[in-house]
């Protein structure tokens, strides 16, 4: 995240930027096309974008794909504790937040003369506290669990970017989730592949290995065009002053009259493991979906399609959290026979962090993606069983 300080100065517009997983920038850019939004730059992981404040509350409550959205306020470069600390204070606080009020600094720092993160963090904060004690008397308190406003710093080659918090919880929080099986895809990054596929909407969707569900619970949200965020009570733009409840309700009323109530696609999710199951079902029932989606107990070896046509995407266990490495290996050969022989004519995407597991498939992509689950690289890759 570096702006130029340019562009800080010179639109009219509040600008925001909205971080994704690595490898889903363009489906987020287009997305928040759709939104009405205007991406004007972007990252390795996240979109610039001009809007109002009322905009931005739409993207935080409609974005499938955003992990969170800031607002880029100071762009400098400093080399002593005593620049930063300066830069900081020049800027104005006490607009986003009052003295009663929490706040939590966030530093990353690469490649820069203030190496330690903590320090740039505590100065940072050191700068806002002693600002707000200047202009009235008190000043707010840290809360790193749940503060009212979130400053973001990063630091790049002695360049400062800062920028405050508008989404709280990160968006991939949908609120749907309370329980997960061991290795759970994060819901944007589940909803991104989805949106990877070129899925249409309409076509059966079959995950052999289902987990707590996010896939197809993604894929149901998205076909009832229900908003992401439409479960949650709270997101950090709301403890943020002059915080417009008259927009907010215009936009979450705008999401709500979206909603689609019925539909004739069912989706179907299969995993050998009954207690991971329960929870899906749990999670598609918190979600308004469960419906729509069939979750059964099965094993990749013995699993028929439930249609006659359709498309399987899923993220099979790959070593990296979960099983060990021969064990899997079987998973996959067997995984991979199941897709011979039954589904003959189905379009097959498969999210995998391990290359020599994909190996094992013996199956030939015609796509592939790189995504990054966290902190691992993925291959999320296309195979047209024909
Ligand atoms: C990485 S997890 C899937 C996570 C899921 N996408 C989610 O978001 O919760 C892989 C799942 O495969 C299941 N699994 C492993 N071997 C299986 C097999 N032979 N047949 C069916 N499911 C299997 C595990 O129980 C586990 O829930």
């Amino acid at each position: 995240m570096v702006v130029t300080q340019s562009r800080m100065k010179g639109m009219g517009m509040p600008q925001f930027f909205a971080s994704c997983p690595k490898g889903l920038v363009e489906p987020l850019e287009a997305e928040l096309k759709d939104l009405g939004m205007q991406p004007y730059d972007r990252s390795q992981n996240g979109v610039f974008f001009d809007t109002n404040w009322e905009g931005c509350y739409k993207v935080n409550l409609n974005s499938r794909f955003a992990s969170r959205i800031l607002k880029p306020i100071l762009s400098f470069p400093a080399y002593q504790a005593e620049e930063l600390y300066n830069n900081i204070k020049k800027h104005d606080f006490t607009k986003y937040i009052d003295a009663h009020q929490t706040i939590k600094v966030d530093a990353s720092v690469k490649e820069s003369m203030l190496k330690d993160q903590r320090f740039v963090a505590m100065k940072v904060k050191d700068a806002i506290v002693d600002q707000f004690r200047e202009k009235t008397g008190e000043r707010p308190s840290v809360d790193n669990e749940r503060p009212d406003l979130t400053v973001y710093v990063k630091v790049y080659k002695n360049r400062f970017s800062v920028a405050i918090d508008t989404s709280g919880d990160s968006l991939f929080m949908r609120g749907y989730r309370l329980e997960a099986g061991e290795a759970p895809l994060k819901e944007n990054l589940a909803a991104g592949l989805l949106q990877l596929t070129g899925w249409d909407m309409k076509t059966p969707i079959v995950d052999p290995m289902c987990g707590s569900g996010t896939i197809l619970i993604e894929a149901m949200m998205m076909a009832l065009h229900i908003a992401p965020g439409s479960m949650r009570k709270r997101f950090g733009f709301m403890r943020l002053k002059g915080f417009d409840q008259e927009a907010w309700d215009r936009v979450l009323n705008e999401a709500l009259d979206a909603e689609v109530e019925t539909t004739d696609l069912h989706l179907y999710g299969y995993d050998n493991d009954r207690r991971v199951l329960m929870k899906a079902i749990e999670n598609a029932k918190r979600a308004g979906v469960n419906e729509f989606i069939q979750f059964k107990k099965g094993n990749v070896v013995t699993l028929v399609p439930p249609v006659e046509k359709g498309i399987v995407i899923t993220n099979p266990p790959y070593g990296a959290r979960l099983g060990d490495e021969d064990n899997l290996r079987d998973v996959y050969r067997d995984f991979s026979h199941t897709l011979k022989t039954q589904f003959k004519g189905w379009d097959v995407w498969i999210l995998s962090g391990n290359k020599d597991l994909i190996g094992d498939l013996k199956l030939k992509a015609s796509r592939k993606h790189f995504v990054y689950n966290g902190s691992i690289e993925c291959r999320f890759l296309r195979y047209e069983m024909r």
